[in-house]
């Protein structure tokens, strides 16, 4: 595959992406139904969440792959059911946290990198705190193996199937460090199940 990129965008520049992303989404995860209830119920409500982030790769084709998060808080569905989960264990890690939500690349540009670099380009523009993602609880899951060789440590389990991981913040950065562009190309690359919240 060719030569491809990440963009990063805030909430407001994020809303132009909602195409790309659900061609990406509907390639890595599941075909969407209903467009207009993935926006609504998925898509915006989580651009709406504080500090939000989207992270787009694309190649000349077009989009190759996405990744987004927030700050999340208490109180919020994905929060509250760590808590309920994992109980003491999240108790110091749940509310003002960095929640990693979504990772994906299409599967013809998987293994070359995409997903490294789209990881990498959110994180730095978000908050520079501790970090939540859920994910597989099979520790030979591609996204499992990816998070684990970039500093996220399993926290507990969320169900059989579903694990909960927290990375801590990164001490190179200031605590709410973020980079400094927001929909810029951002980042240059060569080659190229979603939890509920
Ligand atoms: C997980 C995913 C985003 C990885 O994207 P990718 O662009 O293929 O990943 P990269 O090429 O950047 O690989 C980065 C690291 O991830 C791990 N990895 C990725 N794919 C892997 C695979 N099939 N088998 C084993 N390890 C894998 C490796 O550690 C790899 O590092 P390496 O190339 O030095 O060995 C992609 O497989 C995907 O979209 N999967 C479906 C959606 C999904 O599960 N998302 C996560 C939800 S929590």
């Amino acid at each position: 595959m060719g030569e491809a990129w990440v963009e990063i965008f805030d909430a407001t520049d994020a809303a132009a992406q909602a195409d790309a992303v659900a061609a990406v989404w509907c390639d890595a995860f599941d075909p969407i139904d209903d467009l207009a209830e993935w926006r609504d119920t998925i898509f915006d409500r989580h651009r709406g969440r504080e500090a939000y982030r989207l992270a787009v790769a694309f190649d000349i084709d077009g989009p190759v792959g996405l990744a987004w998060g927030y700050i999340g808080q208490r109180g919020q569905f994905w929060p509250d059911r760590v808590l309920d989960r994992l109980g003491r264990v999240a108790e110091p890690w749940v509310g003002g946290h960095v929640e990693f939500v979504e990772l994906a690349v299409s599967r013809r540009a998987r293994r070359h990198g995409i997903g490294g670099r789209l990881h990498d380009a959110l994180l730095a523009a978000l908050p520079n705190r501790h970090a939540l993602l859920g994910t597989s609880s099979d520790p030979d899951d591609p996204a499992v193996r990816l998070y684990r060789s970039r500093g996220w440590a399993p926290l507990g389990l969320l169900d059989a199937d579903a694990q909960v991981m927290l990375r801590p913040p990164d001490p190179a950065r200031s605590r709410d460090g973020r980079a400094a562009r927001s929909s810029s190309r951002a980042d240059r690359v060569a080659g190229a199940e979603h939890p509920r919240r």
